[in-house]
């Protein structure tokens, strides 16, 4: 099972939809995982409830959205591999100095625990190196 969450940089979900799509047809079982931003969120991309349909079709399952929920992404229930696609700085920048206050950080704490492979796809546009 792989892990797949969505971060709130909203201008890059289409894109990272498809590519969900994509590991599905060539047959990935995909647990997917939204931040509690991306959950909450309508923005001129779209609104929240709209993407959270389209993640759950494509995967066939729930989204993990509150800490609680991804929990277990640790040695409970573990994952092969967590990718955070996309990654803003925000979350980054969290997971670099160990702030756990969000679903997606959650599951990366939980997950690298393990010493499961993070794979994570940046996407931020300005103050990087602030992130
Ligand atoms: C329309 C819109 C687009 C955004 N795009 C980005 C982005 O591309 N990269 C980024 O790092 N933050 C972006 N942000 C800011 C994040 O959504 C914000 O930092 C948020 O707190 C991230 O929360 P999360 O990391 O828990 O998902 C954007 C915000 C909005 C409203």
């Amino acid at each position: 099972m792989i892990g797949y969450a969505f971060c709130g940089s909203f201008c890059t979900h289409a894109t990272s939809l498809s590519i969900l799509s994509e590991l599905r047809e060539k047959g990935y079982d995909i647990q997917p995982i939204v931040s509690e931003c991306v959950y909450s969120t309508n923005t001129r991309f779209g609104t929240s409830a709209h993407l959270i349909e389209q993640i759950c079709t494509i995967c066939s399952r729930p989204v993990i959205h509150t800490i609680a929920m991804a929990e277990p992404l640790g040695p409970a229930s573990p994952l092969d591999a967590l990718v955070i696609a996309p990654c803003t700085g925000n979350t980054l920048a969290k997971i670099a100095c160990g702030i756990t206050d969000t679903a997606v950080t959650m599951a990366s704490k939980a997950h690298l625990r393990c010493d499961r492979p993070l794979l994570v796809a940046l996407a931020s546009n300005d103050a990087l190196s602030a992130n």
